[in-house]
């Protein structure tokens, strides 16, 4: 099987590790440990991203240099990483050497392709997102329609990236590769995006100095790459891509890089560009769906499989932000209720691709309820019962589980058949429910068959037969949940006396094999109750107003200030779908009670159509008939006819109600009857 390279994006040292970035960290974890239990080896990266303008800023703000600035908040990530016991296996800093050389070398064969031209820069820069608007994309002539923060105006001389060359085969690539990004709508939004034309992409600046120089062979020493090149470039640079590069050689064979001797060997680096997931925020989607394909394209490298984008975290409803001081800190919660429940919690709170709201006690229910209740007690009751009644040496044949359990079994394979391609497709809290209704399957047959019962009655056999398969369920359980719950499901794997590895997943997941007898270990409660909130609470004015504000404002809104691309179409109509709904005005001819009803009117409108329509209106409670002959109505005027207490209805009047009461809508001054509304 072919070795799979995973990435997340290597994250700015101008700011603290938060639970977004841990957010992106965990899902890059558990898809090498769900590779690596299938029996596919991985290599995982990440990083952090140090060079450019906004590190240079954030450096002087803080009173040090950039290195040393990048020197200390590079580490905090990398201890965040280590104390969340990610499985990383290389840590990339965009101000090694063995990067910068990577960057020199892919700009040199760019150049020399005619990919790169000089020219000059006009327009707008967020030194926050670090990215270039023209004047028509920025907000107020001013604003990022990023992040909202002021942009600066530079005009400055600069190389530039040939990106409109790659239109075509990048709209060729997305066609041809259907799932390359994922979820589906975020690539739907690319592909527009890309339809909608590119424009060539300025990839150098001269404005300040923190960066990676262009190549010596281009003898311009005022140009400092620009920092998206540069960072992106780490996916390559990280697998040893720069280290052949001709005026690295020397350098680089005086480090003494422990990570350097890590690197995979060539082989196995073309093996993993071959085979490339990246996971990102939706926020930088455009740049690794667009512009990355494109350099890779130039540099005649192979194409990413997968570009897996999520949605943004905010706490309590309300954004994070380092003003508002209500970043989630990653070590804090690891304190408050451990890694583990983080990652359960992240992963099956919000379905991939869509924002998320970290409520501290959404998170506690699902702790108590999930964890605790569903998954812990049970093994509980497993272990209490395997050591009252079998002195924790559990055993059935295979004859008699299939015998005693055949609809169960044929259910439980059933579960797991269909959860490999749920995590696939990156559908975790699916996969997850899938895997729920494994331990919901087992609680419930517990109460059911009563165990307890079974030993009163003397049927100890079948009591036993039993709790092996409650066993089995939970081994195959903690088998499936290994990638998100690691510590646990290993833990789970002692208490049951199976490991928890690839050989066990292919006997007892791939080849759905039972094990007919289980020496149980007594262990510590997995998952304890929590019983108060334990993180440190967030109020402040200004917080109180955010959600106020929050409150008010179209949520979309608030979505498309974080989208680089334009806001998600989900749930939209498009202008054709509009045309077809059929509004006219009408007049109300007559009106009368509908017998027996409380709420229902009878009407006859005109809609100038020659005839008159009866239409059963639910306004009893708000109009007498009387008042309502002679009006004007807006009357939906395509809807299929229905029958309501027995009497037919052609059309529906259209209304709006609040807690004031009900109010028919109306047209300003009176107009022909049947005019369209449009
Ligand atoms: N340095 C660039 C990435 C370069 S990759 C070649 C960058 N860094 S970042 O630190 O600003 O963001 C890193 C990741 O964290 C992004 O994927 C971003 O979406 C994610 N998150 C930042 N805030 C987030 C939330 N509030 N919620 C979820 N993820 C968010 O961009």
């Amino acid at each position: 099987m072919q070795k799979k390279y995973i990435t997340t994006p290597i994250y700015y040292v101008n700011d603290k590790p938060h639970i977004g970035h841990a957010y992106t960290t965990i899902i890059a974890d558990l898809l090498k440990k769900y590779a690596e239990i299938n029996g596919i080896s991985t290599f995982l990266l990440t990083g952090t991203d140090e060079n450019g303008q906004k590190i240079e800023q954030a450096a002087t703000m803080h009173n040090t240099t950039p290195q040393k600035y990048a020197d200390s908040i590079s580490a905090k990530f990398r201890d965040v990483w280590d104390s969340f016991e990610i499985d990383y296996d290389k840590y990339m800093r965009t101000t090694d050497l063995e990067h910068r050389y990577g960057v020199q070398k892919a700009f040199e064969i760019m150049y020399k392709k005619g990919d790169i031209y000089k020219g000059e820069y006009e327009g707008h820069y967020c030194v926050s997102c670090e990215s270039f608007f023209t004047p028509t994309q920025v907000i107020d002539e001013l604003y990022c329609p990023d992040c909202g923060k002021p942009t600066s105006l530079v005009k400055e001389e600069s190389y530039f990236f040939a990106l409109s060359k790659y239109q075509d085969r990048l709209l060729k690539w997305y066609k041809e590769n259907a799932t390359c990004i994922l979820p589906l709508h975020k690539r739907n939004e690319v592909v527009r995006f890309v339809e909608e034309g590119l424009q060539d992409l300025s990839i150098t600046r001269t404005s300040f100095e923190w960066g990676i120089s262009l190549p010596k062979s281009l003898n311009d020493p005022k140009h400092i790459v620009y920092v998206w090149l540069d960072a992106l470039l780490n996916y390559v640079s990280a697998l040893g891509y720069g280290l052949d590069y001709e005026d690295a050689k020397e350098a680089l064979s005086k480090l003494d890089n422990k990570d350097i001797k890590r690197l995979p060997s060539l082989e196995s680096k073309l093996e993993l560009f071959n085979n490339t997931t990246h996971i990102v925020g939706k926020d930088i989607l455009r740049f690794h769906a667009i512009y990355w394909p494109a350099f890779l394209m130039s540099l005649d490298l192979p194409l990413p499989k997968q570009i897996l984008a999520h949605g943004w975290w905010t706490r309590e409803g309300v954004k994070m932000s380092k003003s508002l001081g209500n970043v989630i800190d990653p070590l804090e919660v690891k304190e408050a209720y451990g890694v583990e429940a983080l990652r359960y919690f992240l992963l099956k709170e919000v379905p991939f691709g869509q924002d998320g709201d970290f409520s501290e006690l959404a998170f506690k229910n699902r702790i108590n309820g999930e964890l605790s209740n569903d998954l812990g007690n049970l093994l509980n009751r497993l272990i209490g019962m395997s050591e009252k009644y079998f002195d924790y040496s559990i055993e059935g044949t295979l004859e008699d589980l299939k015998t005693s359990f055949k609809e169960e079994l044929v259910k439980i394979d059933s579960i797991i058949t269909k959860l490999p391609s749920l995590i696939e497709n990156v559908q975790f809290h699916l996969y997850l429910e899938g895997i729920w209704e494994l331990l919901t399957l087992a609680n419930g047959l517990i109460t059911k068959l009563a165990p307890w019962t079974l030993i009163k009655e003397g049927r100890i056999k079948e009591c036993n037969t039993f709790l092996v398969l409650i066993a089995n369920i939970l081994l195959k359980t903690a088998l499936l949940l290994y990638p998100i719950l690691p510590k646990s499901t290993t833990k789970i794997g002692e208490s049951l006396g199976v490991a928890i590895n690839a050989t066990n997943y292919k006997a007892f997941i791939k080849e759905k094999k039972l094990q007919e007898h289980f020496r149980i270990t007594k262990i510590d409660a997995l998952f304890p109750k929590v019983e108060s909130l334990k993180m440190q609470a967030i109020e402040s004015k200004e917080i109180t107003q955010a959600k106020a504000q929050n409150s008010k404002e179209d949520s979309k809104n608030e979505d498309s200030k974080k989208d680089t691309l334009p806001q998600s179409t989900e749930g939209l109509i498009d202008i054709a779908e509009f045309k077809k709904i059929d509004i006219r005005v009408g007049k109300i001819v007559s009106a009368s009670e509908v017998p027996k009803s409380t709420k229902l009117l009878k009407l006859e409108v005109d809609l100038n159509e020659g005839r008159l329509r009866q239409i059963l209106a639910g306004i009893k409670e708000s109009y007498s008939p009387e008042s309502l002959v002679g009006r004007q109505v807006v009357v939906l005027a395509n809807l299929k006819p229905a029958k309501l207490m027995g009497l037919s209805s052609e059309g529906m009047l259209l209304a709006c109600k609040d807690e004031n009461g009900l109010d028919l809508l109306s047209i300003e001054n009176s107009k022909v009857l049947g005019a369209k509304i449009s």
